[in-house]
């Protein structure tokens, strides 16, 4: 589009509210919110589906072999699809929370998305959340913010979610899930989970949702 579109790159772990926050704060000042975890589930979705290993790299990247994962908005709403199937709900189960983290770690599963999630930043202002968006997939972005927050505060956050959402979890599990999901973001060989040298880094303990809303859009007006 022109050189005027503005990109706002948000990461962090897992349960640093950064959907929650990025998509109230993009609401607020009019831009598009992109969910790049939804990607990363869709495809988890699928090798699940087809049986593949999710741990195993080879398998997971056959998996990718005639599959379209695409990004629809609706009413500012983001939708996944796989092969055109809506499965927005389908890639918020645990199961395919963990698959997404597995399949993250395959370097053909991050180029396979990599277009997409830049062809969309190209064309919107838009506020993009992920692990990578700073470092990785719009280097060049405006504003950069990493997402933080204590693991039990990030934990309890999620498991008020699941609770909220009907599922029969136990905090526990929910944890340990976390802190696993964690160490396989940040450890994996590439484009790891870690602050873009240039980010603002926003360490959400203790906050209301309304604060770490208020803070966000307060970092991005003073950086744009
Ligand atoms: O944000 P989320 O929990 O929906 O992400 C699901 C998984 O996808 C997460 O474990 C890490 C991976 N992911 C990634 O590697 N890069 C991104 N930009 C977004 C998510």
């Amino acid at each position: 589009m022109n050189g005027k579109v503005i990109n706002v790159a948000i990461d962090g772990p897992a349960g640093a509210g950064k959907s929650t926050v990025s998509r109230a704060a993009a609401k607020e000042i009019g831009y598009i919110y992109v969910d790049t975890g939804a990607l990363y589930r869709a495809v988890g979705v699928n090798a699940l589906r087809i049986g593949a290993d999710t741990k195993n790299a080879e398998q997971v990247a056959a998996s990718l072999s005639g599959i379209s994962v695409d990004l629809a908005f609706e009413n500012g709403e983001q939708r996944v699809l796989l092969n055109g199937e809506d499965v927005s709900l389908e890639i918020r189960t645990p199961q395919a929370s963990m698959a997404a983290s597995d399949v993250s770690a395959v370097p053909q599963v991050r180029d396979f998305l990599f277009d997409l999630q830049k062809n969309i930043a190209a064309a919107n202002n838009c506020i993009m959340d992920g692990r990578d968006i700073g470092t990785v997939v719009l280097p060049d972005a405006q504003v950069k913010i990493f997402l933080t927050a204590s693991p039990e505060e990030r934990a309890a956050r999620r498991y008020k979610e699941l609770v909220e959402k009907g599922s029969s979890v136990n905090y526990k599990d929910v944890l340990e899930d976390l802190i696993k999901r964690d160490y396989n973001d940040s450890h994996r060989a590439v484009a790891p989970l870690k602050p873009a040298e240039d980010s603002v880094i926003l360490d959400t303990t203790g906050f209301t949702l309304e604060k770490s809303v208020n803070e966000i859009i307060r970092i991005i007006k003073e950086k744009i």
